[in-house]
């Protein structure tokens, strides 16, 4: 297959995570998938072999993307440390930051008396931060960014620390872009160098990413 990344395996994670609480309950995040689904398939427009790890979204498997689903940020770890070595991860996923500490084995009841409910709450592995310094490190790790202000102090903030080749920011709650939306705004950032992509549909802005992935790989 001929296009900038053809030879080349590229790693996405998409959609939110779903921690459980009981059996019927869970906390989560808002993400719809679209972007990193989009992201996914514009690696393969560009010929490349793409793995997609998708937590728990309501959408169509792109043609020719291998796709492995999970629920919980432990079972997004898995797999993608499971699918490593890549050339490419792109860690699109909104992963949940904290899991509960237990999952109790049957429903939580209303307990007589008492009007409040405390969780208790863990950190989850941050796999974007453990893949960048993996002994399989893809030549190239992306992650991304919400931020709701201060976008390019955040974004450079992760991109060092977690040391990252490139950051795609979006600003949440600016009109047009973000959560459950077909459009998106992002702005990505690199050890000495930033562009804009969009505000355009979010298929199309994952195609000007993965355009700057490729250029970004041959750097
Ligand atoms: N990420 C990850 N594993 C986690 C949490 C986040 O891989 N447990 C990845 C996401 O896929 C995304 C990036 O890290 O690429 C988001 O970075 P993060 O620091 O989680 O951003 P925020 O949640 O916005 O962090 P903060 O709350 O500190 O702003």
């Amino acid at each position: 297959m001929s296009g900038a990344l053809a030879g080349k395996r590229v790693l996405v994670s998409a959609g939110p995570t779903f921690e459980d609480i009981d059996p019927v309950r869970f906390v989560g995040n808002r993400s719809s998938g679209k972007m990193g689904f989009a992201v996914a398939a514009a690696a393969r427009d560009l010929g490349a072999e793409v793995v997609l790890v998708a937590g728990p979204v309501q959408l169509d498997t792109p043609d020719g993307v291998q796709r492995i689903d999970v629920r919980s940020a432990a079972q997004m770890h898995a797999a993608v440390l499971e699918a490593l070595p890549v050339d490419v991860y792109i860690g699109a996923a909104a992963v949940a930051d904290f899991t509960p500490r237990r999952v109790s084995e049957h429903k939580l009841k209303k307990t007589v008396g008492s009007d409040t409910l405390v969780l208790e709450l863990v950190r989850t592995p941050d796999i974007l931060a453990e893949v960048a310094v993996h002994p399989r490190r893809p030549a190239l790790v992306v992650g991304f960014a919400a931020e709701t202000h201060e976008v390019e102090r955040y974004a450079r903030g992760k991109l060092a620390n977690k040391r990252l080749d490139l950051i795609a920011a979006n600003l949440v709650g600016a009109a047009g872009s973000g959560f459950e939306c077909d459009d998106n705004a992002l702005t990505v950032y690199w050890d000495g160098g930033e562009r804009r992509l969009g505000p355009a549909a979010k298929t199309e802005v994952a195609a000007r990413l993965v355009d700057l992935v490729a250029e970004r790989l041959q750097a």
